[in-house]
């Protein structure tokens, strides 16, 4: 048995934050920020919106599209790290109730920016099996209510919203996810954390805010763009596929930067290389699916086609996949 990508949905939420907006609350510019990271823009969730809510929404896009109806479903991964709770309940189960499944598999996955890549190796693990038939991945993501608003090195980064993707088993091995690499080191953790808010807490942050973000910025960035890097030539060597062969490269959107260094290393044409970090800025685990969406959604993502996926975040966490578009055409 084969896993296939089968369908994609997102959802983002209605409000904006635009660079403007920032200058009124740190000291930044637009300028500065989009010359630095590529963003004029972010979503933020209405305040009594949570991560689940926008999970639910993009699920039901993305279940819709797969032509299976919600009983298919057999297992739900939520990626995130901003969940509707922390330590419990899972945001997945919340997403399980609110789409009206009973006795669902449900549970979050907590590998950060890297969440998506990783909730898609353990859906291909489980279909590959023969554990589960139809596994529902989610990234989703209300950062806004982990971000530190007074901190300008980190607040002008993050937005909210939703991505979600269903993964099925199959016979034909031509829509079979072709390869996954997930990696990690923990001597990196401090790069990118949320050092406030559990067993571990550092208590350093004077406002008392539980689970923050704080992130060494310029040290990521280094980190980043080497480990991608590498990872990514790795994936393609071993399946012996050439850059030139992948239709759509899907990074994840922190820095429009980093995706150019990437993209660069691999040849890649521009139209090869999917950006939405200009108009959503950084939404950890919900970007790399709400940036299919956004091609799937412009007609530019069609069956067949050959993505190329990669992720890097806080743990320190990185993956890539290489994955065949096994859905309808919208
Ligand atoms: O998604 C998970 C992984 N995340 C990433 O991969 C993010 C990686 N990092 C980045 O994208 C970039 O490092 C940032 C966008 C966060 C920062 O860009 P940078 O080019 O690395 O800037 P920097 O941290 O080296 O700071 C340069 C200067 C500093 O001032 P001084 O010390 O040179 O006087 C900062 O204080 O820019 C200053 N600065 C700002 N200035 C205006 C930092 N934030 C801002 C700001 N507006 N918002």
């Amino acid at each position: 048995m084969h896993a296939a990508f089968r369908s994609i949905g997102a959802y983002v939420p209605t409000k904006i934050l635009t660079n403007a907006d920032f200058e009124a609350m740190v000291d930044t510019t637009d300028e500065w920020i989009f010359k630095r990271t590529g963003i004029k823009e972010r979503h933020i969730a209405a305040d009594d919106e949570t991560t689940s809510d926008m999970g639910v929404k993009a699920a039901e896009l993305a279940i819709e599209r797969s032509g299976l109806s919600k009983n298919d479903i057999d297992m739900i991964v939520c990626a995130t790290i901003s969940p509707d709770y922390f330590c419990m309940p899972s945001t997945a189960t919340i997403i399980a109730t609110k789409l009206g499944l009973e006795k669902v598999t449900a549970f979050d996955l907590s590998a950060a920016c890297t969440g998506f890549v990783y909730a898609l190796s353990v859906a291909r693990a489980f279909i590959e099996s023969g554990m589960k038939k139809n596994v529902l991945i989610v990234g989703s993501e209300k950062l806004s209510a982990i971000t530190d608003y007074t901190d300008r090195g980190t607040c002008i980064l993050f937005g909210d919203g939703a991505g979600a993707a269903v993964i099925s088993a199959t016979t034909d091995k031509s829509e079979a996810i072709i390869d996954i690499h997930t990696g990690s080191d923990g001597a990196y953790a401090d790069l990118l954390m949320s050092p406030n808010g559990g067993s571990g807490s550092i208590h350093d942050d004077p406002t008392g805010s539980a689970c923050v973000m704080k992130m060494k910025g310029n040290e990521t960035f280094k980190v980043a763009v080497r480990t991608l890097t590498n990872d990514v030539v790795a994936i393609l060597e071993e399946n012996n596929i050439t850059s030139s062969a992948i239709q759509h490269f899907v990074p994840h959107q922190a820095n429009y930067r980093i995706i150019k260094a990437v993209g660069d290393a691999l040849n890649l044409k521009d139209e090869q290389v999917v950006i939405t970090v200009e108009k959503y800025g950084n939404t950890s685990g919900a970007s790399i699916p709400m940036a299919i969406n956004d091609i799937y959604e412009s007609g530019r993502l069609q069956k067949g086609e050959l993505m190329l996926l990669d992720a890097f975040g806080g743990g320190l966490t990185w993956g890539s996949a290489l994955v065949p578009f096994a859905g309808k055409n919208i």
